[in-house]
């Protein structure tokens, strides 16, 4: 069912007191100032979850910003999707590209994590994006229904109907340069189309596509109003309460 999400990435930000501070004031936030059907959900540094979860409730979804393929093992510093589940999370995102970059994660690894979300009844939200090169040498569409079809396509329709996809143009992240909402636009129309080719159109049509890279309160309303953009994924944003409710409100104005 295609959902209008705003999910905040705190990446590695915020120790434990800050985190229940600012995750306090956005709940209150979203409980007073929230209206529609819109999900808001903090992916969250692991120390964060367990706390947050409780703190949320249904007001605030939680999200992992990674997990384990395996459920268990010894595989020292590493938390799989089962733990990530066992202390309340709903969400985790999967290949985000400061994992592809820092952390190597190729397309297989990424396709088992996703399998290990599913298993786990965890909604994975599965990003993909090219490079500022890879769009000026103008081959960015076949980068992105490589990523796609690599990390996904292996899905089962019913599987697949389970995930989120985001759309974050690397050269976007944390730089300021959004990507217009007509650049982005034409890329969320691209992958739903790609999906309608391998899933079929009523697939393709209840699958949240979000939006991230320099998201903020002020371009959130005009990428929101995009007829296949379904909401955003927010790094910088996520870590000011006012900015990231803001957002939230966004698919209001
Ligand atoms: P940004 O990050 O909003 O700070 O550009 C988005 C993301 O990396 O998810």
């Amino acid at each position: 069912m295609r959902k209008k999400i705003v999910a905040g990435n705190w990446k590695m930000n915020m120790d434990y007191a800050e985190g229940i501070s600012l995750f306090s004031e956005i709940v209150n936030m979203v409980r007073d100032e929230q209206k529609g059907e819109q999900i808001a959900v903090i992916c969250a540094p692991f120390i964060h979850l367990n706390s947050l979860s409780k703190l949320g409730g249904t007001t605030v979804y939680i999200g992992a910003q990674n997990c384990h393929q395996n459920e268990s093992g010894a595989y020292t510093g590493e938390t799989s999707a089962k733990m990530v589940k066992s202390v309340g999370c709903a969400y985790v995102i999967i290949g985000h590209s400061e994992r592809r970059q820092y952390f190597a994660e190729n397309d297989q690894l990424l396709a088992e994590k996703t399998t290990a979300a599913l298993k786990n009844n965890l909604t994975p939200i599965f990003c993909i994006g090219e490079t500022l090169d890879e769009r000026n040498n103008g081959n960015y569409f076949e980068i992105l229904k490589s990523q796609i079809t690599a990390g996904t396509f292996d899905l089962s329709a019913e599987d697949f109907s389970k995930l989120v996809i985001a759309y974050e143009p690397v050269w976007a992240i944390g730089t300021g340069l959004t990507a217009s909402s007509e650049q982005a636009q034409e890329v969320h129309a691209f992958i739903r189309q790609e999906i309608a080719s391998k899933y079929g159109t009523e697939v393709a049509e209840n699958t949240t596509i979000l939006y991230g890279g320099s998201c903020n309160p002020k371009n959130a309303a005009d990428l929101f109003a995009q007829k296949d953009i379904d909401g955003g994924l927010i790094g910088g944003a996520s870590l000011k309460s006012r900015d990231f409710v803001d957002i939230v409100k966004a698919f209001n104005s």
